[in-house]
């Protein structure tokens, strides 16, 4: 089974007193364990796609399929549950709690799962772990790099163990070194987790390290290519 299916999919907002197209029948597989980039120029519907596959937006046409849910189907609820139990999301502006720790920041995706106490402070101190920020547990964000701020939420997106993680432009506030340092974080979690990463970027460092490119040009699909790293 494919992890996520997209079959002429269309999307269109409301504008003024007509419509703006932003997806033109989008078809897509992705299957388990791939590492995968949507890249465009700005405005070529990247978000877009990325929220309709993390149920946060629905198609107008057509289907997303998402570990056999179809997102239009689904109810508020059944929606909620799915991103809660099996999506994990990373967002450009890490979108953390600022009064909070680190610690406490990872541990909520668990607390809405509703773990008992001693499960989630092995899962939360494992994920810091992957993110080599176990010394900062304590911490809060104001005290936090950049880089660091975005290795918390890579640590909450993987936290639960997600089949499939969405990363929206991860990079666009990190300097190159920082950049780097977070992608060859996912990279390691993808290849020893087997976790599919779909990625919206445009930029050059983060399509360096992708296996699969699908470029999107004015809300359609200009090219899909799977990269042979050498
Ligand atoms: N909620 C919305 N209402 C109207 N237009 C929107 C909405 N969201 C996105 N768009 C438009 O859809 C197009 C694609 O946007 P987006 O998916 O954010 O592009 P990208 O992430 O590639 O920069 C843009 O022209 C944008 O203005
Ligand atoms: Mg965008």
């Amino acid at each position: 089974m494919n992890l996520i299916d997209v079959k002429n999919l269309t999307k269109r907002f409301p504008m003024g007193k007509g419509e703006f197209t932003a997806l033109k029948n989008i078809n897509i597989t992705i299957g388990k364990g791939e590492f995968v980039g949507l890249i465009g120029p700005s405005g070529s519907g990247k978000t877009t796609l990325l929220n309709i596959l993390g149920s946060l937006d629905v198609p107008s046409d057509g289907e997303a399929i998402v570990l056999g849910n179809s997102i239009g189907a689904l109810s508020a609820k059944q929606s909620a549950m799915l991103r809660k139990e099996s999506l994990g999301f990373i967002f450009q502006s890490y979108n953390l709690l600022q009064v909070h720790t680190v610690y406490e920041n990872v541990e909520f995706p668990l607390l809405l799962l509703k773990l008992p106490a001693a499960e989630r402070k092995m899962m939360v101190m494992e994920a810091l772990a992957w993110v080599g920020l176990t010394d900062k547990a304590k911490s809060k964000p104001p005290q936090l790099s950049g880089g660091e701020c975005q290795r918390v939420a890579i640590a909450r997106a993987m936290v639960k163990r997600p089949s499939l993680v969405l990363a929206d432009e991860p990079t666009a506030n990190l300097d190159a070194a920082n950049s780097h340092n977070i992608l060859k974080t996912m990279e390691a979690l993808n290849r020893d987790l087997n976790t599919t990463f779909v990625f919206a970027t445009h930029d050059e460092k983060v399509i360096g390290y992708l296996r699969r490119k699908i470029f999107l040009l004015d809300g359609r699909i200009d090219k899909d290519e799977v990269v042979e790293h050498s």
